[in-house]
């Protein structure tokens, strides 16, 4: 990790991903159109050869690897060591989880504190913690953690629901929130025609957590 960021210094992001990487394009629209001035994708990592996102970075030509899984035998599996080693030569500041299927390690998460975020599709409370949320209009919807938290918010038959981008920690889908925003559930919505909802709410919601990594940047001594 680059240590102090000065402001003319880029905030440099790896990006891990497992799937299509839309919210991957949002973060390269959003840097080539210099809406985040400051900000470069130093690193896209798939543990996933096939995933789509692959093919949106290197047609962005921006260093793709792809991972393979490993099983998890030790605190850190060998490929958290070989992503730790990718993410320090490639001098990443902020690890960017976008999609990325694979819990990671405590190990692993406890040498870069603060500086791992997630994106989320459902609403999560702000420090992570409880198993409830209260929404804008005063309803209490169950927080929804974990790989199936779309189809859960239809099964929950609750109105609302949303995306949080937050920090990781080594409880699944339970870190301090960066931003968060409601999305609101239609009838004879499905999983498809809500995740697509959530998503484009989560395009821009993955910019604004971006500055806001970087403002923090800037103003920490
Ligand atoms: C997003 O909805 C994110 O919340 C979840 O995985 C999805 C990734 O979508 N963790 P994409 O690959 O960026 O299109």
């Amino acid at each position: 990790m680059s240590s102090v960021n000065m402001p003319e210094t880029p905030l440099r992001l790896a990006v891990l991903l497992s799937g299509s990487g839309t919210n991957l394009q949002a973060l390269i629209d959003a840097v080539e159109s210099k809406q985040l001035p400051g900000v470069e994708i130093a690193l896209v990592v798939s543990n996933n050869p096939n995933a789509y996102g692959l093919q949106r970075a290197l047609k962005h030509a921006l260093p793709a690897i792809y991972l393979p899984n490993a099983p998890q035998k030790a605190a850190m599996s060998e490929n958290e060591a070989r992503l730790t080693s990718l993410l320090h030569l490639f001098q990443v500041d902020y690890i960017v989880l976008a999609g990325w299927m694979r819990i990671l390690s405590a190990a692993f998460l406890e040498q870069f504190p603060r500086r791992v975020i997630n994106l989320h599709p459902a609403l999560l409370p702000d420090d992570g913690t409880g198993n409830t949320f209260t929404a804008k209009d005063g309803t209490e919807i169950p927080v929804l953690r974990g790989l199936h938290a779309v189809r859960q918010a239809l099964d929950a038959g609750i109105k609302v629901t949303g995306s949080t981008i937050h920090y990781v920690t080594p409880a699944v889908d339970a870190g301090p929130v960066i931003c968060r925003e409601e999305v609101s559930i239609e009838p004879g919505d499905t999983e498809e025609s809500l995740h697509e909802r959530v998503k484009a709410v989560e395009h821009r919601l993955i910019i604004e957590a971006v500055r806001n990594l970087q403002k923090k940047e800037t103003t920490s001594p």
